[in-house]
């Protein structure tokens, strides 16, 4: 007797092929079975395929009958800044205003400004504020999540920033792998970049390196905040100790962050709205997974995005993630599904595998993204008749019921056990 059979599917995007991230062309698979079923023991999935055939093979504890409703793998959710505390909300209205994001950060808003609210908070109030914003994450089909430090930025904080998310992860449904991001932005005991990169590579990274609270080092490689070398310096001397690297790049303007990301081997590079067709064909060429976060133009009142189409022509392999933080708030990566469709021109299937086996690639997981024999049974029942619904109606929580390692976490669009 197996724990969970889920059948008669309406359709059902197992996402099979080869298990790495899908390029280009290959993006528009997702494997879809129609009237599927999955087999599920042991918090794993033992078997795919027609519900015919595996009611007659096997018998379940539990039979979830899915008539009528798209079933997919969990989605993950590969660029967050979830260890925050405070809010933002007031520089809204000022970018309405029609201040720019860069005039916001200098007149001392924008990152600093949660620095100084995440310096003040205790490690408890800022577990309790990620707690509730994981909550959403994992009601709206997240089931596991790239999760940055960066909000620290001296010692102290970005320890406790990074022992939050390893609390977090251990203590949640919902899995978070950890990222160290203390070259976010100059912080204010310090007058000039280089010294500061320089504290980060001597004093800092090796001791997260030591206590591995950090899978991956980033760095906001960006005009005005840090260059290119100095990024290539501190993420060199990360991948030294062992870290994995991907680069915040090519946001606002083009510095030569994504080339040099490509040929120091980051895992990926995140925002690409300024990158030429130069950078895209170097990014293609070294596997370099492009996480286009449209949330973020959007939240910025940008009419430019990321070169999704010209990017997947080229071969690129795309991820698509919320970058969840005080300036582009949302734990939705279904919202993000429908900004990527209707801004980028990504076909609602490339959409998905941009948010499921793309995603769980450019965060290093391999247990997860898809439905098929031997990986994490991490599923999402959407209450939707095909995938098309899912850019289609936007802006609400279509999820029915979310399952992570197997069990049971969310039904009728609420958590139903704590974690
Ligand atoms: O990815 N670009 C840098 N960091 C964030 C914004 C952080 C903030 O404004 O607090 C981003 O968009
Ligand atoms: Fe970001």
């Amino acid at each position: 007797m197996i724990e969970l059979l889920i059948s008669n599917c309406g359709e059902l995007h197992t996402l099979e092929g080869p298990d790495r991230a899908r390029k280009g062309k290959e993006m528009k698979d997702t494997g879809c079975i129609e009237n599927g079923a999955i087999a599920v023991d042991d918090g794993l999935i033992i078997d795919v395929g027609n519900t015919e055939k595996l009611s007659e093979r096997y018998d379940a504890k539990e039979v979830v009958d899915a008539t009528g409703k798209t079933v997919i793998p969990g989605f993950v959710d590969p660029h967050t800044h979830l260890a925050f505390a405070g809010s933002r909300e007031d520089e809204l209205v000022m970018k309405i205003q029609g201040k720019t994001y860069m005039e916001i950060l200098k007149a001392g808003g924008g990152i600093l400004r949660t620095v100084k609210m995440t310096r003040e908070a205790s490690k408890l109030q800022l577990k309790s504020e990620m707690k509730k914003r994981m909550d959403t994450m994992l009601s709206y089909g997240t089931t596991t999540a790239e999760a940055k430090s960066g909000y620290g930025l001296d010692l102290e904080n970005e320890l406790k920033c990074l022992e939050a998310i390893r609390e977090m992860s251990q203590e949640h449904h919902l899995d978070l792998v950890p990222t160290y991001l203390g070259a976010h932005s100059l912080p204010p005991e310090f007058e000039d970049t280089g010294d500061y990169i320089d504290h980060c590579c001597e004093e800092v990274l090796p001791i997260i390196a030591e206590k591995k609270l950090a899978e991956f080092c980033d760095v906001f490689c960006e005009k005005g905040v840090f260059d290119s070398e100095e990024s290539r310096k501190l993420l060199t001397k990360a991948a030294e100790l062992g870290m994995k690297i991907r680069v915040h790049a090519d946001e606002i303007k083009n510095i030569g962050c994504s080339k040099m990301a490509a040929e120091i081997g980051a895992v990926s590079c995140e925002h690409l709205v300024k990158s030429s067709q130069e950078d895209i064909d170097a990014m293609s060429e070294s596997g370099v997974i492009g996480i286009l976060l449209p949330g973020t133009p959007f939240m910025l009142m940008h009419s430019e995005y990321s070169p999704a189409r010209r990017m997947m022509e080229a071969g690129m392999a795309l991820a698509l993630a919320t970058d969840l933080n005080p300036n582009c708030w949302t734990e939705s990566i279904q919202m993000i599904i429908t900004l990527a469709c209707l801004q980028m021109k990504m076909h609602p299937h490339e959409a998905l595998t941009a948010s499921t086996i793309n995603a769980a690639k450019a965060i290093n997981r391999n247990d997860i993204g898809m439905l098929t024999k031997g990986k994490n049974a991490d599923i999402v029942i959407l209450d939707i008749p095909n995938l098309q619904h899912l850019p289609y109606h936007f802006g609400v929580n279509l999820v029915d019921k979310v399952y992570k390692n197997g069990k049971c976490v969310v039904s009728d669009g609420s958590i139903t056990q704590e974690g």
